[in-house]
Formats: structure tokens, sequence, C-alpha cells
């Protein structure tokens, strides 16, 4: 059996009297992709979240590696191995692709007062990953963010995620306003985590493409999980889409023709 990497256990969250999580019990294991699914707000963004540390939960507990843990921040969240990258990547647009690759974690040279940002050493290590998350173009890491595509930038999310060594890389909707061939490097970067030892949680609009890249599906609907060991090889998209929406197939084509 794998390891546990992530269990979050009975986990509630309340917005006022909007109950967004009802009891979620959630498990990653090591080297695990894991496909959350739902309509849209089925709670979610507001699971993984709560993981990231940008939402604190009403109650509930979360353990990482078997040990107890209060994420609190994104910070802690990075402390524990948890890197997020979301539609549009937490990425300053002034600064230039080797300083988003370190925002909050430079690697310094000289002592004391003298210390000062190692340039040199940012822009190789950006280099080098560049090229492994599949950014062939020769874009020198001095560009600044904005001058990138929105695929480009997701790669420099995920490259970050990569070279910090996150246990588990978190993409909710990280294809959201990507051409045709940025979703499939998207795409092709989750496939192949496990790989290079990360497990994920993958979400995204279009079912299919979790069907694609993903060992494990969760729905949830209406803050609860509905299904949470849906096996993409043994079942098919119509059947997960009649768990999402708690529809029967022929409830969905009545629904959907009118
Ligand atoms: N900051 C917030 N304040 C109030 N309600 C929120 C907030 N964030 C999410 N919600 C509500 O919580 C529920 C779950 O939302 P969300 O987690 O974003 O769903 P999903 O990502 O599955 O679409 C929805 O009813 C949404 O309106
Ligand atoms: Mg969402």
């Amino acid at each position: 059996m794998a390891e546990e990497l992530v269990r979050m256990d009975n986990i509630t969250k309340d917005y006022g009297r909007v109950r967004a999580l009802d009891g979620v019990t959630f498990r990653v294991y090591r080297n695990e992709i894991v496909g959350l699914l739902g309509d849209n707000g089925a709670g979610k963004s507001t699971l993984i979240k709560v993981l990231s540390g940008a939402v604190q939960p009403t109650g509930g507990d979360i353990f990482i590696k078997g040990r107890k843990v209060e994420i609190k921040s994104t910070t802690d969240a990075i402390t524990n191995g948890i890197e997020t990258i979301y539609q549009d990547s937490a990425l300053v647009t002034q600064l230039s692709i080797a300083r988003n690759l370190f925002l909050g974690r430079e690697p310094i040279k000289g002592a004391g007062i003298f210390n000062r940002m190692d340039q040199a050493a940012m822009e190789q290590v950006a280099r080098d990953l560049l090229k492994r998350v599949g950014i062939t173009k020769n874009i020198p890491p001095t560009t600044p963010i904005g001058s990138l595509s929105g695929g480009e930038r997701q790669a420099v999310a995920i490259a970050r995620a990569m070279h910090f060594h996150s246990d588990l890389i978190i993409l909710d909707e990280p294809t959201n306003n990507l051409g045709v061939a940025e979703t499939q490097g998207v795409l092709r970067f989750v496939r192949n985590a496990r790989d290079t030892g990360h497990s994920c949680i993958f979400i995204a609009h279009n079912i299919h493409h979790v069907f694609q890249v993903v060992d494990r599906i969760v729905v949830m609907r209406q803050g609860k999980v509905v299904a949470d060991d849906i096996d993409p090889k043994t079942t098919t998209v119509s059947k997960v889409e009649e768990v999402i929406t708690g529809m029967s197939e022929e409830e969905l084509r009545a629904a959907v023709d009118h």
C-alpha cells in the first residue's frame, strides 16, 4: 500500500450561512494523481484552498504523512510540501522568469550586510527548468513574466513546484484560457508528475482531460464527497457525469433537451 501523503478528515467550511464544505474526508497517496470533479459551487476550490492555506476550515483535521498539521498560510502549505497552481498563477508580471521561480526563496551569496541575491545561480536553474517543463523556445530567464503567453506562465508555475520538490502539486483549473497546445503541455506535465516523484490534485472543467491523466477520480456535490474511488480506466465519462449531477442518464438527456 502506498504511503498516505494527505488526509483531510471531516473538514467543514461555513461562509456565514453557506456550508461550502460539509464533513469532507479526502486522501491523496504518494505518487498518485487525483482528479477532483464536481459542478460549479460543489466545493472543489474551497477544499483545496483549505489544503493550501488560503482558507481556514470551520472544523476538521489535516494530516500530512500521518502527522497532524495546522495550515494557516501559503507558507505553512509550502513548508509541508504543498504547492498550488491556480488558473491565474500567482506570478509577478513585472519580475523576470528567474525571479518568479524563486519568489521568497532566493538563493543568497555573500555574508551579512553585503549579501545579495545570487542572480547567476537563479538564471542557470531557470534555464534548466524551462527545458524540463517543455519550453523549447529559447526564452532568456531575464524575460519579464508579463511578456509570456498563458501556457508559458503556467509552465513557470509548474517549474517552481518541481524545483522545490513539492510532494503535492495542486492544479485548480490550470488550463482555463489556454490554447490547445498549451493545454496539452499542462496535461503532459500532470500525466508525468508521478515519474518525477510528485502527487497531484487536478481540477478541470473538461472531464475528458481528467480521464486522460488521473489515477483516481473523486466527485463532490454540494459540499460533500459523493464518490472517492472512481477508476477512470474502468468507467465512462457519462457514468461520471451522472455522479457529478446526481441525475440518471435519462434525466440528464431530458435536462439537455429542455
Ligand atoms: N469567499 C466566499 N464567500 C462566500 N461564499 C463562498 C466563498 N467562496 C466560495 N463560496 C461558496 O462556497 C461554495 C463552494 O464554492 P467553490 O469551492 O468555489 O466551488 P467549486 O470550486 O467546486 O466551483 C459555493 O456555494 C460558493 O458560492
Ligand atoms: Mg473552483
